[in-house]
């Protein structure tokens, strides 16, 4: 086995300088949001994996279920020599690749970049461990900000899974699928996950369990604020809120002030006022359509050329090369 490398661009004070920005601009806005990577310090990433092992949550069932049929056909088309993948978390779905592309004969390198140091340096060292043959080269960074300081040798399969494209809102999007493919060469991959419209019901409850594991995620995000920016946030007295917008096609995660609070957050020289019933928005989860979604990859700069859905229609996975 050879120990993973492991690269990191967010210096030791990314939290705190980088939270800072988001936390200053998101808390005087109107409304109030923070963006979904914040989330993810060691328990929101604990709490993420336990999500996906929830009844009611699909995706990541959904997305399995694709990649077990369809990975011997990505590593046969592919036959990549790196697998990058963003927003890698566990990699537990990935293996499925991984397995795959090692049958092929052609898999050199995984590089899997995460914002969560713990989440990204627990799955690089367990996979080291797993594939022994295979170097890991984990980034510790951002998929909006450091795509262009990833390593690996062509040709490279970009996976993006679990549908976190859809946490980006529609402009960031197009500029994240434009920005990646800027640094891929011609006849390089993408491998993209896409939670499809289906009925909100559904939906719903993928982000308001029944055990209350979402409801916990969500609030994760005032427990962060608390402890890098010195905040004093009553976590128990914000309600979790998922609410399915029908004119955006997107999931919204909030939290719900229950009484009429002021916080105070000495980092940024902050008090936060917040009404009874105010909501601060956590993220977006926007759900595609086939069309749209190769629509946006075409207007980046890739050609579609496979599409799978899972057998309940729940799930597409998109196989693009860069043009
Ligand atoms: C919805 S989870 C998906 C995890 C995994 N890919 C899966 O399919 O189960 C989103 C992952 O992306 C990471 N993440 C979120 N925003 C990020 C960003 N801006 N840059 C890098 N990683 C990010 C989170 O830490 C988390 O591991």
């Amino acid at each position: 086995m050879t120990d993973p490398v492991i690269d990191v661009h967010l210096a030791d004070d990314h939290a705190a300088r980088a939270l800072a920005t988001d936390a200053r601009a998101g808390l005087s806005a109107n409304p109030k949001s923070l963006p979904p990577k914040w989330f993810y310090d060691a328990r929101g990433s604990d709490l993420f994996e336990q999500i996906t092992r929830l009844p009611e949550y699909y995706p990541t069932r959904a997305e399995r279920e694709i990649l077990g049929d369809r990975a011997g056909e990505i590593a046969s088309t592919s036959k990549a020599h790196t697998l990058v993948e963003l927003g890698s978390g566990s990699s537990e779905k990935t293996r499925l690749l991984l397995d795959a592309l090692r049958d092929e004969g052609t898999l050199h390198q995984f590089v899997p970049l995460d914002v969560s140091s713990t989440a990204l340096r627990d799955a690089a060292a367990a996979l080291a461990v797993d594939y022994p043959n295979l170097a890991v080269h984990g980034v510790v960074g951002d998929f909006t900000e450091h795509l262009a300081l990833l390593p690996g040798e062509a040709p490279r399969i970009v996976a993006f899974l679990g549908g976190t494209i859809g946490n980006l809102l529609p402009a960031e999007r197009a500029k994240f699928l434009s920005s990646l493919r800027d640094v891929l060469e011609p006849g390089e991959w993408l491998l993209l996950g896409t939670d499809l419209v289906k009925d909100p019901s559904v939906v719903r409850v993928a982000y308001d369990d029944s055990a209350g594991v979402t409801a916990e995620f969500n609030r994760n995000v005032l427990h962060v604020l608390n402890r890098e920016l010195g905040a004093d946030f009553d976590v128990t007295a914000f309600d979790h809120v998922a609410l399915w917008d029908e004119g955006q096609e997107w999931i919204e995660m909030r939290l719900r002030a229950q009484r009429a609070m002021t916080v105070h957050v000495p980092a940024l020289g902050m008090e936060v006022s917040f009404e009874q019933g105010e909501e601060l928005r956590t993220e977006i989860s926007a759900k595609f359509r086939r069309p749209g979604i190769a629509a946006e990859l075409t207007e980046a700069g890739f050609e579609v050329t496979r599409w799978w859905t899972d057998s309940g229609d729940r799930f597409g996975l998109s196989l693009s090369q860069a043009v």
